[in-house]
């Protein structure tokens, strides 16, 4: 089953700053981390994903500036997010097609994912993402 879910993510601020701790197998990410990248310095108007996965399952904050995540599920339902916050998270889960958008020059965007990197994973065309969810 896909889905796309904002969370909440949740602060251990006192006087010194915040914190947030992500902790595998708990509420906020519900697999385990078996891989985590980021992506910065992005070129000013560009758009990344354009793509969706068979199997993995991510966790996306956009730990300093912003970005916009764009979300197709498998029956075509839309949805953006905008990740402008560390407290801000969005979990994707099975096929969903997936892009970045809308790069703040200071963006630096944070993926736990739950598998090693897998080319054969990835759906990069779009009419065969329709393909394999039955459209
Ligand atoms: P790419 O999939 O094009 O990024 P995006 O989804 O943001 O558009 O990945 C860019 C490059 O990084 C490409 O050469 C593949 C490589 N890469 C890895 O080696 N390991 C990884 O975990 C990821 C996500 C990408």
């Amino acid at each position: 089953m896909a889905s796309v879910r904002e969370i909440t993510l949740q602060p251990r601020g006192d006087s010194r700053g915040q914190l947030i701790p992500l902790e595998a197998g708990g509420a906020e990410v519900p697999f385990d981390v078996k891989r985590v990248y980021y992506i910065f310095d992005t070129t000013p108007g560009t758009v990344r994903g354009k793509h969706a996965h068979r199997r993995l399952n991510q966790v996306l904050v956009c730990v300093s500036g912003a970005c916009t995540i764009a979300c197709e599920l498998p029956d075509g339902t839309r949805s953006e997010h905008r990740l402008d916050w560390p407290t801000k998270g969005l979990v994707i889960e099975g096929v969903v097609w997936r892009e970045m958008k809308d790069f703040s020059k200071d963006a630096v965007l944070m993926v736990l994912a739950s598998e090693h990197y897998d080319p054969a994973d990835y759906i990069r065309d779009y009419d065969q993402f329709k393909k394999e969810c039955g459209r």
